[in-house]
């Protein structure tokens, strides 16, 4: 997988060149003696020569580049025992995460040295031993050193922790009795599944008996003035009423914020783990870029206000630009204005990230067609999400769709263990997407273009009707060079350039994708002999010499009764790739003609279907994936 690697650094290298530049020289040696002397089954991009404040995965510096503030190598397949004096070197770290791995050893002495230590993730490994003296570390809010062997008692050096907001020590071997200790910032604790005995001390009585759990405490008469009366228990840990100090509300819902994105965030983790599991080990680490987030506010980089991602009204995601750069992603493949990706965030929201290239408008024309295409809601047109212009970078999100494109249905996989499309589903492909070029066709006062109209833009929405993608771009583009080979086959004759597309020649591109859903063939294909056949003129050939049975593909034989419907959908396709651009029918005469193929069509639908498809914005019957 060529994952995502490519992805963020590229957007990285366009993003964040209005960053100061200067590599911590010595901060990147520390890191290189740390990765070379420390067996890793997952290969990191940590290259000599690269800047590593940009392109090392999971590194990031301060704002002036000067030193490393942040290393996250959460599941990386670290075995062993740190190195010594290596991490160490960073003397600036804040966050730390090396969670999810297998360190052996016992807590890294020379970890004093990180004096600024705010956030450390070391849970899921298999440290021993007893845990460190946290007096050195004044700073410490997170501590995460859960599900490790960490034994002995627990330090009454956690006590003058000022900072310290949650602490993790579950599923750990810690014994002895739990000392008294003041923590006035502390949020979240828990400590169960250990060996601890004795008694709750009172400074500690304020949070629910559960995260004592798993140990041998007397907890007898303490239990009873724990619980505040006017809140449910459950809430008791979250805001201490008994507390002397009230806590700033930004601060509390920093730590709200920040358990649900953690919690999400190692969901995420874990279920990216899993799915990669099988898959080569090798350039894995664009995948795993899964990390806390929370911490990321403190030192997120100053960001151009004018440079964020546009979410259209009533988009229910939740994520940032920085997310959609730390996104894991995949290249879906390369399209008419550019790269698709899939990518998957850290709350495991998948969105399909299309990267424009050649985009020759301005920005106030971008966005104005980005407002444009962002305000039909339609059940058959893929929802624009958002969108985000820079000098160098445009970027457009969409749902994605798990299913994959009606070209990848049809022409995908050919061979043993395919699953045919079957009549049906092409029909509800045919007519879902005449109506979503249809609804295109009415926006902008009946103006607005598609323009890229193939198999490849057609997905299926969640009734498993047809419903189209990546239109009105070719306004904001550059004339195409001579020929993309994809786009050919299905572009009208008197098109010579993709921005003297009109509704007519998208008749002609949706009357190509009729003949390829009727003939299982791509719109330019080659025969055996290496010869180049264009589709419509071999369904015209073929359809003259009167063998009309011989083109349709042969999957739709097995079905029984559909022939005559399969040639009413053919004359409807042929009538639509017509030379003649004032020839062919109009999007809304496609419509009535394929719903006459089918009579019983119109009865298979609520009633929302017939509603949605007048030019008259009405709410968006509900699209995903
Ligand atoms: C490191 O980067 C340099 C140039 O940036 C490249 O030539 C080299 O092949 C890279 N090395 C590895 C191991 O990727
Ligand atoms: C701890 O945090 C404060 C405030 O952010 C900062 O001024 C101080 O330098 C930090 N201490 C260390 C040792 O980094
Ligand atoms: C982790 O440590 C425990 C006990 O120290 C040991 O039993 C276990 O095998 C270790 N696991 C790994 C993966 O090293
Ligand atoms: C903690 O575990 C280590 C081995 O990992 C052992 O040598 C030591 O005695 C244990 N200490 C206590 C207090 O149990
Ligand atoms: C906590 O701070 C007080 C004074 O600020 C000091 O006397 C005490 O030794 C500290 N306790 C620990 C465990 O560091
Ligand atoms: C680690 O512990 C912190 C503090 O208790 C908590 O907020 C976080 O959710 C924990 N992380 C995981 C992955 O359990
Ligand atoms: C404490 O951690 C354990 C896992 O070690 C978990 O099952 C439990 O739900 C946690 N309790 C709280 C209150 O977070
Ligand atoms: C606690 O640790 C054990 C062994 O390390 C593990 O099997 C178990 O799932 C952990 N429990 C929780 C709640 O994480
Ligand atoms: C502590 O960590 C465990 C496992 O890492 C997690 O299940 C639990 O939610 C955490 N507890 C708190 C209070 O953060
Ligand atoms: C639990 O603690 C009590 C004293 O607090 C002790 O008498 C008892 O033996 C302990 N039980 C176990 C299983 O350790």
């Amino acid at each position: 997988m060529e994952a995502l690697s490519i992805f963020t650094s590229i957007l990285y290298l366009g993003l964040i060149i209005s960053q100061v530049n200067a590599d911590p020289v010595e901060d990147k040696q520390a890191l290189l003696d740390f990765v070379n002397g420390f067996r890793h089954s997952r290969s990191l991009n940590w290259n000599e020569s690269s800047p590593v404040c940009n392109q090392w995965t999971g590194v990031k510096c301060s704002q002036d580049g000067s030193r490393i503030v942040a290393l996250r190598l959460p599941g990386v397949g670290f075995t062993g025992q740190i190195p010594p004096n290596t991490i160490s070197r960073l003397s600036a770290l804040k966050i730390l995460s090396l969670r999810s791995n297998v360190i052996t050893g016992y807590f890294p002495s020379d970890f004093f040295n990180l004096k600024s230590l705010s956030f450390l993730y070391l849970q899921f490994n298999n440290f021993s031993g007893p845990l460190p003296d946290f007096s050195v570390w004044k700073n410490l809010t997170i501590v995460n050193l859960s599900n490790n062997w960490f034994n002995g008692t627990i330090p009454r050096s956690l006590s003058n922790l000022t900072q310290l907001q949650a602490l993790n020590l579950s599923n750990n071997s810690l014994s002895g009795e739990i000392p008294d200790l003041t923590l006035p910032s502390l949020q979240q604790l828990n400590l169960s599944n250990n060996h601890l005995s004795g008694s709750i001390p009172k400074s500690l009585v304020r949070f629910p008996s559960s995260v004592f759990a798993g140990n041998n405490i007397s907890s007898g008469e303490i239990l009873a003035p724990r619980v505040s009366p006017d809140l449910p228990p459950g809430e008791s840990n979250v805001r201490p009423k008994s507390s002397g100090r009230r806590i700033g509300e930004t601060a509390l819902l920093g730590i709200i914020i920040a358990a649900c994105v953690l919690g999400v965030a190692a969901f995420a983790f874990l279920i990216i783990a899993c799915c990669v599991r099988n898959k080569k080990e090798d350039g894995f680490e664009g995948t795993l870029q899964k990390r806390e987030m929370s911490p990321e506010k403190l030192v997120s980089r100053n960001q151009d206000a004018s440079n964020r991602l546009f979410f259209f009204e009533g988009c229910s995601y939740a994520f940032d630009l920085e997310d959609l750069l730390r996104a894991s992603a995949e290249v879906l493949g390369k399209g008419t204005f550019g790269m698709a990706y899939k990518a998957v965030l850290e709350d495991a929201t998948t969105v399909v990230v299309k990267r424009l290239k050649d985009v020759s408008a301005g920005k106030r024309d971008f966005e104005q067609q980005m407002e444009i295409v962002g305000s039909i809601k339609h059940e058959n047109v893929v929802e624009l999400k958002a969108y985000y212009y820079s000098k160098d970078e445009k970027l457009m999100v969409y749902d994605y769709y798990s299913q994959g494109s009606v070209s990848s249905m049809l022409h995908g996989k050919r061979g043993e263990g395919r699953i045919p499309l079957d009549w049906d589903t092409r029909m509800r492909i045919a007519i879902g997407t005449a109506r979503g070029i249809a609804r295109i066709h009415a926006e902008n006062s009946g103006k607005l273009v598609h323009g890229n109209i193939k198999s490849s833009n057609i997905f299926l929405n969640t009734r498993q009707y047809g419903c189209v993608s990546d239109l009105g771009l070719t306004t904001i583009t550059s004339p195409l060079a001579p020929v993309i080979a994809r786009a050919a086959g299905y572009r009208a004759p008197e098109v010579t350039d993709t921005r003297k597309a009109t509704q007519s020649s998208d008749v002609y591109s949706f009357g190509v994708v009729l003949l390829e859903l009727l003939t299982a063939k791509s719109p330019i294909h080659t025969t055996g002999g290496d010869e180049l056949v264009h589709l419509v003129r071999w369904v015209h050939s073929v359809v003259r010499e009167e063998w009309t049975a011989e083109v349709f593909d042969i999957e739709l034989l097995r079905y029984p009764n559909i022939e005559e419907e399969m040639v009413e959908l053919l004359q409807i396709a042929m009538s639509c790739v017509v030379r003649m651009p004032d020839q062919r029918p109009k999007m809304l005469d496609v419509i009535k003609m394929i719903e006459n193929v089918r009579r019983v069509e119109p009865e298979n639908h609520p009633s929302s279907e017939n509603k949605s498809e007048s030019s008259t914005p009405t709410p968006p019957p509900p699209v995903a994936e």
